[in-house]
């Protein structure tokens, strides 16, 4: 979709539909709505007196122009509350107007920036939120399909502001809205390709071909590298793969990195998780699913790319262990011991806790950068999901600081994250008669969140560190604004916007 921003007068612009807005406050409509009311005698007004159109957050109506103005539709979209509007309301309502615009046929479509008159919101902030919104809600996964229907899609969208001295914030808004969401839709389209294309190799290509673009130092770690490094735990995992190993590593400021405070992300890449001989038997039907067990390492390289374009002032450094965990004859197997980059030692229960071995040695190697802080992102249990089902992702830290940066960079956001406990008494359960540690309690029982996090704690030495448990995020299987059904990139918004705010 192209975007830009024009200097018009609402009544004036010529598009295939037009997007104004209205509070619910029973008033008459006031600012760009007020005057498209009265080129268009009255209609929006008798909409409301019918009660038609209430201004109810993302509720839209349709109306015709019938040639009183140079474009044949207008869309009127519900901002709600005046008194509750804020950046994700008018993110809600630009997702529910461009959705509809897009049911109704429209290819350009002219909006104003709801918000940035009558609701007294930041100009560029506005804007931003407009086309973030705007652009996810849009998203489409690739598909390789020879059933050649044409999809509907909005291809232009216009931002109308008639204040000559508005269009600069403007335009800034509609610059860094465009880097989000482009690196959300990036983090997507990994996520959705399926694991015989998006491999450990096609993602680390990825990675450094992104790199390049915006100016981000890439370097990749072939399995003779994290051999050297005694990286024993993650090679665990790639053992019963035909797919060579990858660990990608982001670096935004690097020359600046000795003033800056210093933030690494680790992502969990599994590119598919079968669960290895610990096979996933019981949700083999929904196997499939498990092409986006690599949602935390996109959503790393994705947030790398945002906080380049962004230029956060911050030494900011990705690390994306990535590797499939597959079944051959020489893949690991239950009650197997290995030792990792720290040198602490593991003993293999589930073959299925995979993502948490890589993560081990991820973590071990982060320690290099002497980092502020640490977190790490990654679908890790099924248990988060019984838990907190698809309406959060879980949060663990024992770090009041960092927990708070976060809450506030999810509230910002709106990607939701919830504390889950982290006590001592957790780490009894995975405590091993073999090694320093096990991957995972035996039986599996309770808890199965809160052991998994003590688990990555283990290899957590010298920084503050949280961990995101986003596995029943990733894949959205109830569409919201701005978030269609499928690769959602669950956590791209929320880091950005903590490294932002930092
Ligand atoms: N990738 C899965 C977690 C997952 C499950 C994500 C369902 C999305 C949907 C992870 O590697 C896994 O298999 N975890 C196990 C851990 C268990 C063996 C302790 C789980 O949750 O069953
Ligand atoms: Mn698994
Ligand atoms: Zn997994």
């Amino acid at each position: 979709m192209k975007t830009e921003v024009r200097q018009a007068n609402i009544t004036e612009i010529s598009a295939d539909l037009l997007i104004v807005n209205l509070f619910n406050d029973g008033q008459q409509p006031g600012g760009a709505t007020g005057a498209l009311d009265k080129a268009l005698g009255g209609r929006i007004a008798e909409l409301i007196a019918l009660g038609d159109c209430r201004g109810k957050l993302g509720e839209t109506t349709l109306l015709y122009s019938h040639g009183a103005l140079p474009t044949p539709r207008v869309l009127v979209v519900g901002l709600g509350k005046r008194e509750a509007l804020d950046i994700h309301a008018v993110r809600t309502a630009s997702a529910k107007a461009i959705a509809s615009a897009r049911a109704a046929g429209a290819k350009t479509v002219a909006s104003i920036v709801h918000g940035a008159g009558e609701g007294g919101l930041d100009p560029a902030l506005a804007a931003e939120a407009v086309i973030e919104a705007s652009l996810l809600e849009s998203y489409q996964m690739p598909r390789q399909s020879s059933d050649a229907r044409e999809q509907k899609q909005v291809e232009e969208l216009i931002l109308v502001e008639s204040r000559a001295e508005q269009i600069p914030f403007l335009e800034q808004g509609v610059h860094r809205g465009h880097i989000i969401a482009d690196s959300v839709i990036l983090a997507r389209d990994l996520e959705a390709q399926p694991a015989n294309i998006a491999t450990p190799t096609m993602i680390a290509d990825t990675a450094r071909q992104m790199a390049s673009e915006v100016g981000l130092t890439c370097t990749v770690l072939a399995q003779s590298d994290m051999e050297a490094l005694g990286m024993g735990i993650l090679l665990a995992v790639a053992k019963g793969s035909d797919q060579p190993p990858q660990f990608v590593i982001l670096e935004h400021n690097t020359k600046r990195a000795n003033e800056l405070p210093t933030v690494v992300l680790v992502g969990k890449g599994i590119t598919f998780d079968t669960g290895g001989y610990n096979l996933k038997v019981i949700s083999a039907s929904t196997m499939w699913m498990m092409k986006d067990d690599m949602t935390g390492a996109a959503d790393v390289i994705a947030t790398l790319r945002a906080a380049a374009l962004l230029d956060v002032p911050l030494h900011v450094v990705g690390l994306a262990p990535l590797t499939e965990n597959a079944i051959d004859g020489g893949a690991q197997k239950p009650g197997d011991v290995y030792r990792g980059m720290s040198g602490k030692t593991m003993e293999v229960i589930s073959t299925d806790a995979e993502g948490r071995m890589i993560l081990a040695d991820a973590l071990a190697y982060a320690s290099r950068y002497q980092p502020d802080a640490v977190i790490d992102v990654a679908t890790l249990t099924g248990a988060i999901g019984i838990a907190l089902g698809s309406q959060a992702a879980g949060l663990f830290t024992e770090e009041d600081a960092l927990r708070d940066r976060l809450l506030a960079a999810s509230a910002a956001s709106g990607e939701r994250i919830w504390p889950m406990p982290m006590y001592d008494e957790y780490a009894d359960a995975i405590r091993s008669d073999f090694a320093d540690v096990k991957n995972t309690t035996s039986p599996v029982k309770n808890a199965g969140v809160s052991t998994s996090a003590k688990f990555l704690q283990h290899f957590t030495t010298g920084y503050p560190w949280a961990h995101l448990d986003i596995a029943s995020m990733a894949w959205t299987k109830k569409a919201r604004p701005m978030y269609p059904k499928g690769a959602s990139a669950f956590g791209v918004r929320l880091l950005v916007q903590l490294l932002r705010n930092w």
